[in-house]
């Protein structure tokens, strides 16, 4: 694992963004592993205005998401598809048919995880997975549990993460209570990952996942095993590496 310790979110969202561009400039039709939450928000209004600037196009990149709330479609505005549209999609020229996410309006769990599976496959493998870091150390929404779960599959949101996702809703009631995430094959088979991770809230799990034994109750402890993990942390998230 490379960690990289910076100031801040500000400098966290430059080089989160400068790392992911330079993945683009190498293979301009790589796949990308996205991700949602506040983490990686900075870094892809970077994204943005390197495509803007002519620095990076998306034109002929795939992009696989990790996750997303079942039974949300994607025109609500807390649902992972929405947010990809608005804070990177709609901005830039990927062509939105080469964007994939689980289907949360797939009411039958078993079909939904089975297609993403075959999704995940039929791209050929990613490249960069970019990941942030849930606050009981999750990735995707791979909770903690007792056993690394393989593949894509229906998770029953914990009460921490509940609370934590709350924020973007009108009540704790409104929050999905299930989601469908890809497992970790999916996201331990990208060539590279990429963790962002900010805030005084992250520092002692993230104190865990590089330096805790390797266990499922502490889902992301599983990247100590992956040859290739860069984690960029800004001072207030690193105060206990
Ligand atoms: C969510 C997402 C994760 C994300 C995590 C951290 O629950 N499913 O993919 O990484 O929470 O979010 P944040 O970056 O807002 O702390």
């Amino acid at each position: 694992m490379v960690i990289k310790k910076v100031t801040d979110y500000e400098e966290l969202s430059k080089k989160g963004a400068q790392f992911i561009a330079a993945q683009i400039i190498m293979k301009p039709n790589c796949v990308l592993g996205l991700a949602t939450g506040g983490s990686p928000v900075g870094t892809y209004q970077r994204l943005i205005k390197a495509y803007q600037d002519g620095s990076i196009s998306f034109k002929d990149i795939t992009s696989v998401n990790l996750d997303e709330y079942k039974g949300l479609d994607g025109t609500h505005p807390q649902s992972y598809r929405y947010f990809m549209n608005t804070n990177l999609f709609d901005h830039v020229d990927i062509i939105k048919e080469n964007t994939y996410l689980p289907d949360g309006l797939e009411p039958d769990s078993e079909k939904a995880c089975t297609d993403y599976e075959a999704i995940i496959d039929g791209v050929g493998g990613i490249d960069l997975q970019l990941l942030g870091l849930g606050h009981n150390g999750h990735i995707g929404f791979n909770e903690p549990n007792t056993v690394f779960e393989k593949n894509t599959h229906c998770v029953e949101l914990t009460q921490s993460t509940i609370d934590a996702n709350t924020r973007y809703f009108n009540s704790s009631d409104e929050v999905p209570r299930q989601a469908y995430t890809m497992g970790y094959r999916g996201i331990l088979s990208a060539k590279k990952i990429l963790v962002l991770v900010s805030g005084s809230a992250k520092a002692s799990i993230l104190a865990q996942v590089v330096n805790g034994p390797i266990t499922p109750e502490v889902p992301a402890s599983i990247l100590q095993l992956h040859p290739d993990v860069t984690i960029i942390a800004d001072a207030e998230a690193a105060a206990l590496l």
